[in-house]
Protein backbone atom coordinates (compact mmCIF):
# COMPACT_ATOMS: atom_id res chain seq x y z
CA UNK A 1 0.00 0.00 0.00
CA UNK A 2 1.40 3.64 -0.90
CA UNK A 3 0.04 4.55 2.78
CA UNK A 4 2.84 2.48 4.18
CA UNK A 5 5.67 3.21 1.62
CA UNK A 6 8.38 5.40 2.92
CA UNK A 7 9.26 9.20 1.64
CA UNK A 8 12.51 10.76 2.14
CA UNK A 9 11.89 15.38 2.47
CA UNK A 10 14.98 17.40 2.46
CA UNK A 11 17.01 14.39 3.70
CA UNK A 12 14.34 13.10 6.33
CA UNK A 13 13.33 9.64 5.61
CA UNK A 14 9.74 8.93 7.20
CA UNK A 15 8.59 5.00 7.58
CA UNK A 16 5.42 5.68 5.92
CA UNK A 17 2.97 8.69 4.74
CA UNK A 18 1.39 9.08 8.16
CA UNK A 19 1.55 12.30 10.06
CA UNK A 20 0.82 13.40 13.65
CA UNK A 21 -0.33 16.84 13.23
CA UNK A 22 0.46 19.24 15.49
CA UNK A 23 -2.10 18.85 18.52
CA UNK A 24 -1.67 20.78 21.39
CA UNK A 25 -1.28 18.01 24.27
CA UNK A 26 -1.32 20.79 27.24
CA UNK A 27 1.25 18.28 29.23
CA UNK A 28 4.43 21.03 29.46
CA UNK A 29 5.02 22.53 33.09
CA UNK A 30 4.19 25.62 33.58
CA UNK A 31 7.55 27.48 32.69
CA UNK A 32 7.06 25.32 28.82
CA UNK A 33 9.45 22.61 29.55
CA UNK A 34 8.91 18.83 28.80
CA UNK A 35 7.28 16.34 31.27
CA UNK A 36 7.11 12.59 31.31
CA UNK A 37 3.65 12.25 30.72
CA UNK A 38 4.39 14.39 27.48
CA UNK A 39 7.17 12.19 26.33
CA UNK A 40 4.84 9.44 27.31
CA UNK A 41 2.62 10.84 25.13
CA UNK A 42 5.10 11.05 22.09
CA UNK A 43 6.29 7.91 23.00
CA UNK A 44 2.58 6.41 22.20
CA UNK A 45 2.26 7.97 18.86
CA UNK A 46 5.93 6.48 17.71
CA UNK A 47 4.83 3.12 18.78
CA UNK A 48 1.68 3.51 17.55
CA UNK A 49 3.23 3.53 13.87
CA UNK A 50 2.99 7.44 13.20
CA UNK A 51 5.42 8.40 10.76
CA UNK A 52 6.23 11.78 11.28
CA UNK A 53 5.22 13.47 15.02
CA UNK A 54 4.87 16.94 15.08
CA UNK A 55 4.45 18.80 18.45
CA UNK A 56 1.66 20.56 19.91
CA UNK A 57 2.25 24.46 19.10
CA UNK A 58 5.90 25.63 20.91
CA UNK A 59 5.96 29.05 21.27
CA UNK A 60 9.26 31.15 20.15
CA UNK A 61 8.52 33.42 22.86
CA UNK A 62 6.82 33.66 26.20
CA UNK A 63 4.28 36.29 24.95
CA UNK A 64 3.09 34.30 21.52
CA UNK A 65 1.82 31.49 24.37
CA UNK A 66 -1.81 30.94 23.77
CA UNK A 67 -2.07 27.85 26.27
CA UNK A 68 -1.80 26.27 29.68
CA UNK A 69 0.40 23.56 29.49
CA UNK A 70 1.73 24.33 26.12
CA UNK A 71 5.36 23.38 25.44
CA UNK A 72 7.97 26.89 25.07
CA UNK A 73 11.14 26.57 22.73
CA UNK A 74 11.71 30.18 23.39
CA UNK A 75 15.20 30.01 25.52
CA UNK A 76 18.09 27.52 26.35
CA UNK A 77 16.60 25.83 29.00
CA UNK A 78 14.52 23.50 26.93
CA UNK A 79 16.41 22.15 24.44
CA UNK A 80 17.34 19.01 26.69
CA UNK A 81 13.05 18.42 26.96
CA UNK A 82 13.40 19.12 22.77
CA UNK A 83 16.65 15.97 23.01
CA UNK A 84 14.46 13.83 25.27
CA UNK A 85 11.11 13.95 22.78
CA UNK A 86 13.32 13.60 19.73
CA UNK A 87 15.02 10.63 21.15
CA UNK A 88 12.05 8.59 22.30
CA UNK A 89 10.51 9.20 19.10
CA UNK A 90 13.31 7.69 17.04
CA UNK A 91 13.62 5.34 19.33
CA UNK A 92 10.47 3.61 18.18
CA UNK A 93 10.93 4.04 14.68
CA UNK A 94 9.59 7.76 13.94
CA UNK A 95 10.48 11.14 12.75
CA UNK A 96 9.96 13.81 15.25
CA UNK A 97 9.47 18.12 13.70
CA UNK A 98 8.49 20.74 16.47
CA UNK A 99 5.46 23.08 15.34
CA UNK A 100 6.77 26.42 16.00
CA UNK A 101 4.27 28.93 16.88
CA UNK A 102 3.20 32.84 17.94
CA UNK A 103 0.01 33.07 19.11
CA UNK A 104 -0.36 36.97 18.24
CA UNK A 105 -3.77 38.66 19.29
CA UNK A 106 -4.66 34.83 20.49
CA UNK A 107 -1.93 34.93 23.18
CA UNK A 108 -3.54 34.94 27.09
CA UNK A 109 -1.61 37.62 28.54
CA UNK A 110 -2.44 36.02 31.83
CA UNK A 111 -0.07 33.06 31.30
CA UNK A 112 2.54 35.21 29.60
CA UNK A 113 2.70 38.20 31.96
CA UNK A 114 2.68 40.35 29.12
CA UNK A 115 0.24 42.47 26.82
CA UNK A 116 -0.77 40.62 23.51
CA UNK A 117 1.09 41.67 20.54
CA UNK A 118 -0.15 40.80 16.56
CA UNK A 119 -0.60 42.68 13.22
CA UNK A 120 -2.95 45.91 14.21
CA UNK A 121 -5.25 46.01 16.91
CA UNK A 122 -8.91 44.45 16.14
CA UNK A 123 -10.97 47.39 15.64
CA UNK A 124 -13.70 46.49 18.47
CA UNK A 125 -14.35 46.12 21.84
CA UNK A 126 -11.24 43.81 21.95
CA UNK A 127 -8.72 46.50 20.66
CA UNK A 128 -7.14 47.05 24.30
CA UNK A 129 -6.53 43.36 24.32
CA UNK A 130 -4.23 42.88 21.36
CA UNK A 131 -1.50 46.00 20.57
CA UNK A 132 0.02 46.38 17.23
CA UNK A 133 3.69 45.23 16.36
CA UNK A 134 6.55 47.63 16.03
CA UNK A 135 9.31 46.96 13.77
CA UNK A 136 11.26 46.40 16.96
CA UNK A 137 8.64 43.42 18.08
CA UNK A 138 9.01 42.12 14.24
CA UNK A 139 12.22 41.76 14.18
CA UNK A 140 11.94 40.49 17.92
CA UNK A 141 9.68 37.94 16.26
CA UNK A 142 11.53 36.49 13.48
CA UNK A 143 14.67 36.10 15.67
CA UNK A 144 12.88 34.47 18.24
CA UNK A 145 11.84 31.95 14.96
CA UNK A 146 15.29 31.39 13.95
CA UNK A 147 16.59 30.73 17.59
CA UNK A 148 13.69 28.42 18.29
CA UNK A 149 14.50 26.10 14.84
CA UNK A 150 18.52 26.16 15.55
CA UNK A 151 17.43 25.10 19.41
CA UNK A 152 15.45 22.04 17.74
CA UNK A 153 17.89 21.12 15.72
CA UNK A 154 20.78 21.25 18.32
CA UNK A 155 18.18 18.99 20.16
CA UNK A 156 18.14 16.82 17.32
CA UNK A 157 14.45 17.09 16.61
CA UNK A 158 14.61 16.09 12.73
CA UNK A 159 12.81 19.67 11.71
CA UNK A 160 10.88 22.26 12.10
CA UNK A 161 7.39 23.38 10.82
CA UNK A 162 6.26 27.07 10.47
CA UNK A 163 2.73 27.48 12.65
CA UNK A 164 0.90 29.98 9.80
CA UNK A 165 -2.80 28.82 9.83
CA UNK A 166 -6.01 29.08 11.70
CA UNK A 167 -5.75 32.52 12.92
CA UNK A 168 -3.09 32.35 15.12
CA UNK A 169 -0.07 35.09 14.75
CA UNK A 170 1.52 34.37 11.47
CA UNK A 171 -1.66 33.58 10.04
CA UNK A 172 -2.96 36.92 11.48
CA UNK A 173 -1.04 38.50 9.73
CA UNK A 174 -1.63 36.51 6.04
CA UNK A 175 -5.53 37.86 6.34
CA UNK A 176 -6.82 41.30 5.61
CA UNK A 177 -9.34 40.75 8.48
CA UNK A 178 -7.23 40.59 10.78
CA UNK A 179 -4.05 42.92 9.31
CA UNK A 180 -5.13 46.33 9.06
CA UNK A 181 -1.47 47.49 9.19
CA UNK A 182 0.17 50.53 6.58
CA UNK A 183 3.19 49.88 5.32
CA UNK A 184 5.42 46.99 4.59
CA UNK A 185 3.72 44.22 6.61
CA UNK A 186 0.36 45.25 5.47
CA UNK A 187 -2.17 45.63 2.74
CA UNK A 188 -1.13 43.91 -0.68
CA UNK A 189 -0.53 39.95 -0.37
CA UNK A 190 2.98 40.62 -0.87
CA UNK A 191 3.18 42.79 2.11
CA UNK A 192 0.95 40.40 4.48
CA UNK A 193 2.96 37.26 3.59
CA UNK A 194 5.98 39.54 4.42
CA UNK A 195 6.47 38.07 7.77
CA UNK A 196 5.88 34.59 7.11
CA UNK A 197 8.60 34.77 4.19
CA UNK A 198 11.05 36.71 6.26
CA UNK A 199 10.74 33.81 9.28
CA UNK A 200 11.15 31.19 6.59
CA UNK A 201 14.50 33.64 5.78
CA UNK A 202 15.45 34.24 9.31
CA UNK A 203 15.43 30.05 9.99
CA UNK A 204 17.13 29.20 6.76
CA UNK A 205 20.07 31.54 7.68
CA UNK A 206 20.88 30.04 10.87
CA UNK A 207 20.02 26.29 10.46
CA UNK A 208 21.32 25.87 7.30
CA UNK A 209 19.64 24.71 3.77
CA UNK A 210 19.82 21.16 5.02
CA UNK A 211 17.38 20.94 7.75
CA UNK A 212 13.58 20.10 6.76
CA UNK A 213 11.31 23.27 7.05
CA UNK A 214 7.68 22.73 7.24
CA UNK A 215 4.80 25.25 6.92
CA UNK A 216 1.28 24.97 8.30
CA UNK A 217 -1.01 27.24 6.01
CA UNK A 218 -4.91 27.76 5.88
CA UNK A 219 -6.19 26.88 2.21
CA UNK A 220 -8.43 29.27 2.72
CA UNK A 221 -10.06 31.57 6.40
CA UNK A 222 -13.28 30.61 5.07
CA UNK A 223 -14.36 34.35 6.38
CA UNK A 224 -15.45 37.41 4.99
CA UNK A 225 -12.13 39.48 4.70
CA UNK A 226 -10.32 36.62 5.45
CA UNK A 227 -7.25 35.02 3.14
CA UNK A 228 -8.81 33.76 0.08
CA UNK A 229 -8.07 30.39 -1.67
CA UNK A 230 -6.31 32.09 -4.28
CA UNK A 231 -4.25 34.19 -2.27
CA UNK A 232 -3.17 30.80 -0.04
CA UNK A 233 -2.05 29.53 -3.36
CA UNK A 234 0.13 32.24 -4.50
CA UNK A 235 1.70 31.95 -0.84
CA UNK A 236 2.51 28.18 -1.09
CA UNK A 237 4.49 29.25 -4.99
CA UNK A 238 6.29 31.57 -2.53
CA UNK A 239 6.99 28.85 0.12
CA UNK A 240 8.52 26.56 -2.56
CA UNK A 241 10.31 29.18 -4.19
CA UNK A 242 11.99 30.24 -0.84
CA UNK A 243 13.07 26.52 0.13
CA UNK A 244 10.42 25.28 2.03
CA UNK A 245 10.51 21.76 1.73
CA UNK A 246 6.79 20.58 2.61
CA UNK A 247 3.62 22.20 3.37
CA UNK A 248 0.52 21.13 5.33
CA UNK A 249 -3.12 22.10 3.94
CA UNK A 250 -5.41 23.04 6.30
CA UNK A 251 -7.94 25.65 6.60
CA UNK A 252 -10.49 27.89 9.06
CA UNK A 253 -9.72 29.63 12.18
CA UNK A 254 -11.94 29.89 15.43
CA UNK A 255 -13.89 32.46 13.95
CA UNK A 256 -15.25 30.44 11.52
CA UNK A 257 -17.96 28.42 12.83
CA UNK A 258 -18.85 25.09 11.37
CA UNK A 259 -15.62 25.71 8.88
CA UNK A 260 -13.39 25.95 11.65
CA UNK A 261 -9.94 23.88 11.76
CA UNK A 262 -11.67 21.71 13.90
CA UNK A 263 -14.69 21.08 12.43
CA UNK A 264 -17.48 19.09 15.08
CA UNK A 265 -19.83 16.05 14.03
CA UNK A 266 -19.59 12.43 12.64
CA UNK A 267 -18.13 13.18 8.85
CA UNK A 268 -19.81 10.10 6.65
CA UNK A 269 -16.50 7.96 5.28
CA UNK A 270 -15.32 8.81 2.31
CA UNK A 271 -17.23 11.53 1.16
CA UNK A 272 -17.29 14.09 4.35
CA UNK A 273 -13.64 13.20 4.81
CA UNK A 274 -10.51 14.96 3.34
CA UNK A 275 -11.99 18.48 3.87
CA UNK A 276 -9.57 20.38 1.88
CA UNK A 277 -8.83 17.75 -1.16
CA UNK A 278 -9.97 20.71 -4.31
CA UNK A 279 -7.58 23.01 -2.88
CA UNK A 280 -4.59 20.51 -2.63
CA UNK A 281 -5.47 19.30 -5.92
CA UNK A 282 -5.75 23.17 -7.23
CA UNK A 283 -2.26 23.26 -6.05
CA UNK A 284 -1.26 20.21 -7.85
CA UNK A 285 -2.50 20.97 -10.97
CA UNK A 286 -0.77 24.34 -11.12
CA UNK A 287 2.03 22.56 -10.86
CA UNK A 288 3.50 22.75 -7.13
CA UNK A 289 6.69 20.40 -6.51
CA UNK A 290 6.86 20.14 -2.78
CA UNK A 291 5.33 17.26 -0.72
CA UNK A 292 1.78 18.02 0.12
CA UNK A 293 0.31 16.77 3.66
CA UNK A 294 -3.36 17.23 3.97
CA UNK A 295 -5.25 17.19 7.24
CA UNK A 296 -8.89 17.72 8.28
CA UNK A 297 -11.33 14.63 8.90
CA UNK A 298 -9.46 12.07 7.66
CA UNK A 299 -11.11 8.98 9.36
CA UNK A 300 -10.14 5.77 7.02
CA UNK A 301 -7.30 4.25 5.53
CA UNK A 302 -9.58 3.56 2.25
CA UNK A 303 -9.88 7.76 1.49
CA UNK A 304 -6.05 8.18 2.95
CA UNK A 305 -5.22 5.43 -0.11
CA UNK A 306 -7.20 7.11 -2.50
CA UNK A 307 -5.56 10.24 -1.33
CA UNK A 308 -1.87 9.61 -2.34
CA UNK A 309 -2.76 7.19 -5.28
CA UNK A 310 -4.78 10.14 -7.14
CA UNK A 311 -1.80 12.04 -6.32
CA UNK A 312 -4.02 14.63 -3.91
CA UNK A 313 -1.66 14.71 -1.57
CA UNK A 314 1.44 12.86 -0.69
CA UNK A 315 1.16 12.64 3.52
CA UNK A 316 -1.87 12.00 4.88
CA UNK A 317 -1.92 14.07 8.52
CA UNK A 318 -4.38 13.51 11.74
CA UNK A 319 -5.43 15.31 14.82
CA UNK A 320 -8.19 13.65 16.89
CA UNK A 321 -7.93 10.65 15.69
CA UNK A 322 -4.63 9.52 17.39
CA UNK A 323 -6.09 11.19 20.88
CA UNK A 324 -8.60 9.18 20.47
CA UNK A 325 -6.16 6.04 19.30
CA UNK A 326 -2.63 6.87 19.51
CA UNK A 327 -1.81 3.32 17.65
CA UNK A 328 -4.25 3.42 15.16
CA UNK A 329 -2.10 3.54 12.10
CA UNK A 330 -0.47 0.27 13.71
CA UNK A 331 -3.41 -0.65 13.66
CA UNK A 332 -4.51 -0.47 9.98
CA UNK A 333 -0.86 -1.82 9.11
CA UNK A 334 -1.66 -4.98 10.69
CA UNK A 335 -4.87 -5.33 8.76
CA UNK A 336 -7.48 -4.40 10.96
CA UNK A 337 -8.88 -1.58 8.50
CA UNK A 338 -11.82 -0.11 10.68
CA UNK A 339 -11.76 3.39 10.30
CA UNK A 340 -11.20 5.70 13.24
CA UNK A 341 -13.61 5.81 15.94
CA UNK A 342 -12.80 9.79 16.41
CA UNK A 343 -16.92 11.06 16.44
CA UNK A 344 -14.96 14.84 16.32
CA UNK A 345 -17.33 16.00 19.06
CA UNK A 346 -14.39 18.24 20.45
CA UNK A 347 -14.54 17.03 24.03
CA UNK A 348 -10.54 16.28 23.76
CA UNK A 349 -10.54 20.09 24.67
CA UNK A 350 -12.53 19.74 27.78
CA UNK A 351 -9.27 18.47 30.04
CA UNK A 352 -6.96 20.51 28.13
CA UNK A 353 -8.30 23.81 29.18
CA UNK A 354 -8.81 22.66 32.57
CA UNK A 355 -5.06 22.19 32.63
CA UNK A 356 -5.28 18.34 32.87
CA UNK A 357 -4.03 17.29 29.30
CA UNK A 358 -5.55 16.31 26.26
CA UNK A 359 -7.32 13.17 26.03
CA UNK A 360 -10.36 11.61 24.88
CA UNK A 361 -13.44 11.58 27.31
CA UNK A 362 -15.56 9.99 24.84
CA UNK A 363 -13.55 6.98 24.21
CA UNK A 364 -12.83 7.07 28.42
CA UNK A 365 -16.84 7.07 28.73
CA UNK A 366 -17.08 4.36 26.49
CA UNK A 367 -14.53 2.15 28.48
CA UNK A 368 -15.39 2.94 31.74
CA UNK A 369 -18.87 4.79 31.92
CA UNK A 370 -18.80 5.91 35.79
CA UNK A 371 -15.02 6.92 36.34
CA UNK A 372 -14.96 9.34 33.46
CA UNK A 373 -16.94 12.40 34.03
CA UNK A 374 -17.12 15.50 31.74
CA UNK A 375 -21.17 15.38 31.59
CA UNK A 376 -23.03 18.62 31.03
CA UNK A 377 -20.35 20.94 32.29
CA UNK A 378 -18.21 19.24 29.25
CA UNK A 379 -20.90 19.82 26.48
CA UNK A 380 -21.00 23.35 27.55
CA UNK A 381 -17.25 23.74 27.07
CA UNK A 382 -16.91 22.90 23.77
CA UNK A 383 -20.40 24.83 22.58
C1 LIG B 1 -6.99 19.34 21.00
C2 LIG B 1 -6.47 19.92 19.70
C3 LIG B 1 -5.33 20.69 19.72
C4 LIG B 1 -4.82 21.20 18.50
N1 LIG B 1 -3.64 21.89 18.53
C5 LIG B 1 -3.10 22.32 17.36
C6 LIG B 1 -1.81 22.90 17.34
O1 LIG B 1 -1.12 23.01 18.35
N2 LIG B 1 -1.33 23.33 16.14
C7 LIG B 1 -2.04 23.18 14.98
O2 LIG B 1 -1.55 23.56 13.90
N3 LIG B 1 -3.25 22.62 14.96
C8 LIG B 1 -3.78 22.15 16.12
N4 LIG B 1 -4.98 21.50 16.10
C9 LIG B 1 -5.67 21.26 14.82
C10 LIG B 1 -5.28 19.90 14.25
O3 LIG B 1 -3.91 19.80 13.98
C11 LIG B 1 -6.04 19.59 12.92
O4 LIG B 1 -5.67 20.58 11.98
C12 LIG B 1 -7.55 19.57 13.11
O5 LIG B 1 -7.90 18.97 14.34
C13 LIG B 1 -8.25 18.79 11.98
O6 LIG B 1 -7.78 17.47 11.90
P1 LIG B 1 -8.58 16.20 12.49
O7 LIG B 1 -9.93 16.18 11.84
O8 LIG B 1 -7.72 15.03 12.14
O9 LIG B 1 -8.70 16.40 13.97
C14 LIG B 1 -5.51 20.96 17.29
C15 LIG B 1 -6.66 20.18 17.31
C16 LIG B 1 -7.15 19.65 18.48
C17 LIG B 1 -8.37 18.78 18.44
Amino acid sequence: MRAFSPIVINGMRLRNRFVRSATAEGLAAPDGSVTDRLEAAMKALAVGGVGLVISGHAYVEKRGQAGIGQMGVHKPEMEAGVARLARRVHAHGGRFVVQLAHAGCRADPALSGEPAVGPSSPDNADAAACQAMTAEDLARLEAAFAAAASLCRDAGADGVQIHAAHGYGISQFLSPRTNRRQGAYGGSLENRARLLLEVVGSIRSLVGRDYPLLVKINSEDFLDGGLTAAESRRIVTWLEAAGVDAVELSGGTLDSGKLSPIRPGRFPIPEGEAWYREAAQSLKAAGLGLPLALVGGLRSLETAEELLASGTADLLALSRPLIREPGLVARWQAGDRRPSACVSDNLCFVPLRRGEGVSCLTEARQRRPAAAGGGEEAQEACE
